[in-house]
């Protein structure tokens, strides 16, 4: 039966370029909307840049320049990169500082408060003394009150995840100059998260197929007990409050980030000339919603935003796909020592499918994963072109060459007749794992099965068939074109870059997610190939300038 089907894919702050471990936490996303709408469902895929919060501001005060051309500028390149690169194929891609976004915002927020689940609360602002301006959250770093890490951040450890407000740290200092901050008191408005403890762990303890590390680090906020949270900001770049009284605050970011699922989808809607059709992903409770983003965002989507919903009364998450994080050579990731994959640059020397193909089979799904160089040539090499690429280009090839066409064939040995019923029963197995966002095996069952169509060959040749026998020939490429039209479909969600050629190469645009014949007498032209090798060279040279990062 056909879905609605939401993939809300986080939204990335445009503060800086996005490296591969963004595009590991991403990938999932584009891999569920791709299936789902081959599976015959109604997805809508919503995301977009991630434009108002301190990160960007602090770029923007580093570069000497206003937030707005910051943001502009990065939601350019992410666009290139996302969509037009990777394929992302979002039903839309926005940003928080467009017009449709603030002004709903404004409106939920509103929404929000007048259903009293806000509280106003004095609190006390960092204002430093020194630099003669308050301070927000990721201006303050100081000991990190759960850890004790030193320089945790105002708003988050970077060590152990933990959550919390600048008033909490031990020793905060002010990031520019390092003085203590002094507190100003300033009125504030609290979003009331208790009063939805409940609901939330009986909502939680109900979930299934969420990653573990989302049930771990829900837990652990329960466990803590869950607190109001400010979500007004004394802060110049940020969406306004309307809320009488508060008209000089912005809305906290997190707070209306998340909103960005809804708007997003509201902003698609109206683009369709459909205003209300968002509903039927949001008021319905036969949807399916799933969640992509990294870690180090789930507590906002499994705690926050499900409140929210709830305040709101929207259909809650389904599924929170939420990926560990990505190391470089066993290296954690720096962006200031350099020690990242930028995404311009890799796009520049690699094809995207290279990339999606090795961040789905080597990706952070139950643990931290290390990207290897050496290992992203071999896989992409042996596993990518090596099998499935030389198995599309062996089949079609050979078919030219004897038959100019798939050859006519419907007497089959058992082993032909096994690998065709396979055919049909495998796509089953795959969907099965990429709804549970198990990539990585999904992606190891088709290339599996390209393994055994190319074993199939090999046992089979065809090339000594067609001189002694074209009956047991024509079986063989018969067989081997539909396994090949079979992996094409199911390759689609992973390398759709590759598919694409595929497809245009076989003339047709059908993605069903099922097995579908290609007529005996299909015309078949000599095939090129889907997906060049890497050059071990370039390999050579990313390593060494990753050795030249480290000794800095
Ligand atoms: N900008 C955040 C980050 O890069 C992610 C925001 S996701 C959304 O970590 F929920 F706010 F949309
Ligand atoms: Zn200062």
């Amino acid at each position: 039966m056909e879905k609605n089907i939401l993939v809300a894919a986080a939204w990335p702050y445009v503060n800086g370029s996005l490296h591969l471990g963004h595009v590991a936490g991403l990938l999932p996303a584009d891999i569920l909307a791709r299936y789902h709408r081959s599976k015959g469902d109604k997805v809508l895929y919503v995301s977009g840049s991630d434009c108002h919060g301190t990160p960007i501001l602090v770029t923007a005060e580093k570069e000497g320049k206003n937030p707005a051309d910051i943001a502009s500028r990065y939601h350019d390149e992410f666009v290139e990169m996302l969509i037009k690169k990777l394929g992302f194929s979002y039903s839309l891609y926005t940003k928080t500082m467009g017009d449709f976004h603030k002004a709903e915002a404004q409106k939920i927020f509103s929404t929000i408060y007048e259903a009293g689940y806000m509280t106003p609360h004095e609190e006390q602002q960092a204002f430093c003394s020194q630099c003669q301006r308050s301070l927000p959250d990721r201006y303050i770093e100081g000991r990190c009150p759960n850890c004790g890490a030193e320089n945790a951040r105002g708003d988050q450890c970077d060590s152990c995840g933990h959550v919390h407000d600048p008033s909490s740290l031990i020793n905060p200092r002010c990031r520019n100059c390092g003085t203590n901050p002094i507190w100003q008191s300033s009125t504030h408005l609290y979003f009331n998260l208790p009063v939805f403890e409940e609901k939330l762990k009986n909502w939680v303890k109900q979930q299934k197929g969420w990653r573990n590390n989302a049930f771990t680090m829900t837990e652990g906020w329960f466990q803590r007990g869950l607190q109001e949270r400010p979500i007004t900001r004394d802060l110049i770049w940020g969406i306004p409050v309307t809320v009488p009284g508060y008209t000089d605050k912005c809305i906290y970011v997190w707070f209306e980030a998340v909103m960005g699922y809804l708007t997003c989808s509201k902003e698609w809607a109206a683009q369709q000339g459909t205003p209300d059709a968002w509903r039927e992903w949001w008021e319905n409770d036969d949807a399916f919603h799933y969640y992509v983003h990294g870690k180090d965002n789930i507590p906002f989507h499994t705690i926050l935003w499900p409140a929210m919903l709830m305040a709101l009364r929207l259909h809650l998450p389904d599924q929170i796909v939420s990926s560990e994080y990505l190391r470089l050579e066993g290296l954690k990731l720096s962006k200031s020592k350099g020690i990242a994959v930028w995404l311009p640059h890799a796009l520049e020397k690699f094809e995207s499918d290279a990339i999606r193909f090795y961040l789905t089979l080597n990706g952070p799904e139950s643990g931290d994963i290390s990207f290897n160089w050496r290992d992203f040539q071999h896989r992409v090499n042996g596993d990518l072109v090596g099998n499935l690429g030389n198995f599309w280009n062996r089949t079609f090839s050979m078919a030219n060459r004897y038959f100019g066409k798939v050859p006519e064939s419907s007497d089959f040995d058992e082993v032909s007749a096994k690998l065709l019923e396979d055919a049909n029963i495998i796509f089953t197995a795959v969907g099965d794992h990429i709804e549970r966002a198990e990539f990585r095996q999904a992606l190891r069952l088709v290339l599996e099965f390209s393994q055994r169509g190319n074993g199939y060959i090999n046992e089979r040749e065809p090339w000594k068939q067609i001189k002694d026998n074209e009956k047991h020939a024509q079986q063989t490429i018969y067989v081997c074109c539909q396994i090949a039209e079979t992996l094409r479909r199911l390759s689609a969600p992973f390398i759709p870059h590759a598919c694409e050629k595929i497809s245009r190469f076989l003339k047709t645009d059908d993605l069903a997610w099922r097995f579908t014949l290609l007529p005996a007498n299909y015309a078949i032209e000599k095939p090129t190939a889907a997906i060049a090798k890497i050059d071990a060279a370039i390999i050579d040279e990313e390593l060494s300038n990753l050795e030249e990062a480290k000794k800095q």
